[in-house]
C-alpha cells in the first residue's frame, strides 16, 4: 500500500490540470472546503467516548480483515474501523454540497459517519446497513445521544438485506460503500445500488488500494460504462454518472 502511495502521489494533480468544470468546481468547493462543520463538535465527542471506552463487544463479522466472533475492545475499534474526522466531514461536505437527500451507507460500525451523513439535513433519508447486533446496538446509542432520527438501521448480512431495502427506496442520492472490503461483494453490491442511481448520484468506495481485490474491484467500476467520472483521492474513491460527457478519470490530491 506504501508503494501505491508513492505512485498515486506523483501521479496525482491539482486544480491547474482539470479541466471538467464539473471535476473544478467539485475539487475546490467540496474537496478543498476547510469550513467548520457545525455538528462536528457534538459527532466528534461521541468519537472520543467509544475511543476511551473500557468495554468489549462480541463482534460477529461478514467483513474482510477483522478475526470472526471475537470479543473485542470498543476503544480500538473506534480508532481503527472508522472513517476519520477528515474523511466523514468530506462526506458531510458532499451531500451538502449536491444537496442529496437519499443516502446509503454499506458499515454502520458505531454510527460516527452516519452521524455526520445523517446531520446534513433533518430531511434527508438515510439508510445504513451493518451485519453486527452489538456493533449495531453502539450506533444506535450514538445517534441517540445525537438526537439524530433520520436514520433507518438495516441489521443482518448485506448480501441478504441490500436488495430487499432498496425495493422499498425510489433512488439513490448517494451511497458509501465502507462493509466488505472484498473484490466479488464490493462489485456486487455496486451492481445492487445501480439499478437506483440517477445523472446526479455520487457512489463513494473506501480503501480502494487496501489489497488486490479493492485494487481490482475499483478498476472494474471506474471502467464500467453507466460511469462517466472518476476520482481518485487515495482513501476514497468516487464515480458519477453524469450524462452528456466524455468518459474521463482524475487523479486528485
Ligand atoms: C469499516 S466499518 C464501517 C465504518 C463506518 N462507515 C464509519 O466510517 O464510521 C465496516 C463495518 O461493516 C460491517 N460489515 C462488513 N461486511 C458486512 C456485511 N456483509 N454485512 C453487514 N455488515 C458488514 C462490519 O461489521 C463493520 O462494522
Amino acid at each position: 500500500m506504501y508503494l501505491d502511495f508513492v505512485k498515486y502521489f506523483f501521479k496525482a494533480n491539482n486544480a491547474h490540470s482539470i479541466h471538467s468544470p464539473f471535476v473544478f468546481e467539485f475539487f475546490n468547493k467540496v474537496f478543498k472546503d476547510k469550513s467548520i462543520v457545525p455538528c462536528s463538535r457534538f459527532i466528534e465527542a461521541e468519537r472520543l467516548r467509544l475511543m476511551s471506552s473500557h468495554k468489549t463487544i462480541e463482534r460477529k463479522d461478514f467483513g474482510a480483515g477483522i478475526k470472526k466472533n471475537t470479543p473485542q475492545k470498543i476503544s480500538s475499534l473506534a480508532k481503527t474501523s472508522l472513517k476519520s474526522k477528515k474523511w466523514s466531514q468530506f462526506l458531510y461536505r458532499i451531500v451538502k454540497f449536491y444537496d442529496y437527500k437519499t443516502i446509503i451507507e454499506l458499515g454502520t460500525s458505531f454510527g460516527i459517519t452516519t452521524a455526520y451523513l445523517a446531520k446534513t439535513n433533518p430531511h434527508a433519508e438515510i439508510y445504513t446497513f451493518e451485519g453486527c447486533p452489538e456493533t449495531l446496538k453502539i450506533a444506535k446509542e450514538t445517534f441517540h445521544n445525537l438526537e439524530i432520527q433520520n436514520v433507518n438501521c438495516v441489521e443482518g448480512n448485506i448480501d441478504l438485506t441490500l436488495g430487499d431495502t432498496l425495493k422499498k427506496i425510489k433512488k439513490i442520492d448517494i451511497a458509501f460503500f465502507d462493509a466488505n472490503h472484498r473484490e466479488e461483494p464490493t462489485l456486487r453490491y455496486f451492481e445492487t445500488c445501480l439499478s437506483l442511481k440517477s445523472e446526479n448520484s455520487c457512489f463513494i468506495f473506501d480503501d480502494i488500494y487496501w489489497s488486490e481485490e479493492m485494487k481490482s474491484a475499483w478498476k472494474a467500476i471506474i471502467n464500467h460504462s453507466e460511469v462517466t467520472i472518476s476520482i481518485d483521492l487515495f482513501f476514497v474513491g468516487l464515480v458519477f454518472f453524469r450524462k452528456g460527457i466524455e468518459k474521463q478519470h482524475f487523479v486528485l490530491k
